[in-house]
């Protein structure tokens, strides 16, 4: 599960020339490329046939790399990069002349973040370069939290599976606005709008708790993250359908039913169940964000 200095010296040769090197982050795993080099992040986009209109979040692995990479550096970015990085946050900056427009999918601003994994770290910081990397599946599956999710969904289209382990957090970073006036939520995440605030005051969110249908940001797709097997969000005491199905079992806290939700939806979902379902957890702010995606995971019932 270790990954070898051989290893790694192998996926900095891989990014150099312009190849695709899947891995670990804390949050889920990423499918990473040169982030400078325009045709290796065509390749991702061809990989996990994903819409061109969908940008992508570039890695870093200090603050200096910033440079590269955003064109301004507010006041709010250094006060949230000072608390949460390196963690699962992207901050959304007006883009650097330097990205090419198939990063941002031609916007003129560019999702960026400070990964917590030391894999993650060791590869941009040796590669010495910027990272473009979306979650590391085919469009519309659920993201991997294993490099065997990563074999499973890519397989041979991706030129080295760097394995680091199970990710702990488990589920995509959150992704906030700090290009305009006002910062804005476009992803919630593990870290809360509750604890962005407390750092930089008032956020406006355009994630609405109560929606299955926001679409918060472009590639934020109501339906996506799906098991192939019909998936209900239950609410207690609902049952699921007709026929064979199974109701999954995850812990009651939220940190750690985050960690194992993308593994235990995967493994359900090959087991050959007519329908899968989940007990729907508390509204709270703490479960906010896996309520967005067991919404965008699930049908309605
Ligand atoms: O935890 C994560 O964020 C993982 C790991 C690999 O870092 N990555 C990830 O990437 O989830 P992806 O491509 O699956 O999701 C990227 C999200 C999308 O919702 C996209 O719309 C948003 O970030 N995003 C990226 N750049 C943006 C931009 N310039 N403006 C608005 N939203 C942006
Ligand atoms: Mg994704």
């Amino acid at each position: 599960m270790d990954v070898s200095d051989a290893e790694l010296a192998r996926a900095v040769e891989i990014l150099k020339r312009g190849g695709l090197v899947a891995f670990p982050t804390e949050t889920v795993y990423g499918l990473g490329a040169n982030a400078l080099d325009d045709s290796a992040v065509r390749r991702i986009y061809a990989v996990k046939g994903r819409p061109a209109t969908s940008p992508l979040i570039v890695h870093i692995a200090h603050l200096e790399m910033i440079r590269s990479v955003a064109a301004e550096w507010p006041d709010a970015a250094q006060r949230l990069s000072e608390r949460f990085w390196p963690g699962p946050i992207t901050l959304v900056l007006k883009k650097s002349a330097k990205v090419p427009p198939s990063v941002t999918a031609g916007l003129d601003t560019v999702g960026i973040r400070m990964p917590a994994h030391p894999v993650a770290t060791a590869l941009i910081d040796r590669a010495g370069l910027p990272l473009a990397a979306p979650s590391a599946n085919r469009f519309t599956e659920i993201s991997p939290t294993t490099a065997e999710h990563v074999r499973m969904s890519l397989g041979n289209a991706v030129d080295l599976i760097l394995d680091g382990g199970p990710t702990r957090v488990g589920i995509e970073s959150t992704v906030l606005s700090v290009a305009g006036a006002t910062p804005i939520l476009l992803r919630p995440g593990m870290i809360s709008k509750r604890e962005i605030e407390s750092v930089i005051g008032p956020v406006n969110s355009v994630v609405q708790p109560s929606s299955g249908t926001a679409h918060a940001s472009p590639g934020l797709h109501a339906r996506h993250y799906s098991p192939r097997t019909p998936f209900y969000l239950l609410e207690p005491g609902q049952t699921g359908p007709q026929g064979r199905g199974l109701v999954l079992q995850l812990p009651h806290e939220p940190e750690q039913f985050a960690a194992r939700l993308y593994a235990e939806l995967r493994r359900a979902d090959e087991e050959g169940w007519d329908w899968l379902g989940i007990e729907s957890p508390p509204q709270s702010p703490e479960w906010l964000a896996i309520l967005d995606r067991l919404r965008r995971a699930s049908v309605p019932r």
